[in-house]
């Protein structure tokens, strides 16, 4: 639903992964509801550096959402209707090169989508509770992520003397099991980066609202066809995310930071529908 008078707003939008479940303090929690749904949980609102942030526990406070079952749509359409246009998305993921270890960070430019079950537009023809239709629309996400927001996240990381990889590409599978060795081998043999579980379609679904979306891979483990041993362990991930999540929240809070101001937003993600009719009122 629209925000009203008295709503709080925000301008920025951190949505934490894995292990990331409180991120600010002094916050105003506030319940949303969407035409798409409920989002995984409130946003919590909060101030960095005089920039108003909305925080929103990806898989809910508690850790009860798997990712094919978080309603990204609904937690992105929520964020923005409280006035949030850049969205910073930190995420736990296993690294495909032996370099690319637990506690390296990596601000992916691309992402390959391997999920099967996952509702990846607003746009799908179906009403909305309001009887309203959205158009089709096709964005592309030929650049998924924020120019400016993944200069931000890189300038952010090495102010902290943590040297972050520029670049490289998530691969997104469906979960919530982890690969096989042959799947972790194959995805590395493509030249891929980094696998996570989240990331699709979490970066689209911004794009088609035209929100800045920019992701922050944490590697928490190697993935299986990257070394040999016995492959990946859910504890093993929030061991790595739990020694990693201070400088992280450090990072985010100085990436947060460094972020256009709101009127000064002149990234390609402004213009992702370009003048285009979703057909529905966007919050
Ligand atoms: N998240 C954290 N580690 C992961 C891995 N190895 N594969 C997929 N998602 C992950």
């Amino acid at each position: 639903t629209a925000s009203t008078a008295n709503t709080p707003t925000a301008e920025i939008g951190v949505i934490g992964g894995s292990g990331f479940y409180s991120f600010l303090e002094n916050v105003t929690e506030i319940q949303v509801d969407t035409p798409y749904g409920s989002p995984s949980d409130s946003l919590f609102l909060g101030e960095i550096a005089g920039r108003r942030v909305a925080f929103l526990p990806r898989h809910g406070r508690s850790h009860h959402l798997p990712p094919h079952r978080i309603n990204y749509r609904a937690n992105l359409w929520a964020l923005r209707s409280v006035g949030v246009r850049q969205v910073l998305g930190p995420c736990a993921v296993g690294g495909l090169r032996p370099e690319y270890g637990p506690g390296t960070l990596l601000v992916p430019d691309q992402f390959v989508d391997r999920t099967q079950s996952r509702v990846q537009t607003f746009y799908d023809g179906l009403p909305l509770p309001d009887g309203t239709i959205p158009n089709v629309v096709h964005v592309s996400p030929a650049d998924p992520y924020c120019h400016d927001g993944r200069k931000a996240a890189l300038e952010a990381a090495r102010g902290q003397d943590w040297e972050p990889v520029d670049g490289g590409t998530l691969v997104v599978i469906e979960g919530p099991r982890f690969s096989t060795r042959a799947e972790s081998r194959w995805y590395a043999a493509m030249g891929w980066s980094v696998v996570g579980m989240t990331g699709h379609p979490e970066a689209v679904l911004a794009r088609e609202l035209a929100l800045c979306y920019t992701s922050m891979a944490l590697v928490t483990d190697l993935d299986a066809g990257a070394v040999s041993g016995e492959g990946v362990s859910h504890e093993e991930v929030m061991e790595v995310f739990a020694a990693n999540v201070d400088r992280l929240r450090t990072v985010l809070f100085d990436a947060v930071a460094g972020l256009p101001a709101d009127g000064e937003r002149d990234c390609l993600c402004t213009r992702a529908l370009g003048g285009l009719d979703p057909g529905i009122q966007l919050p």
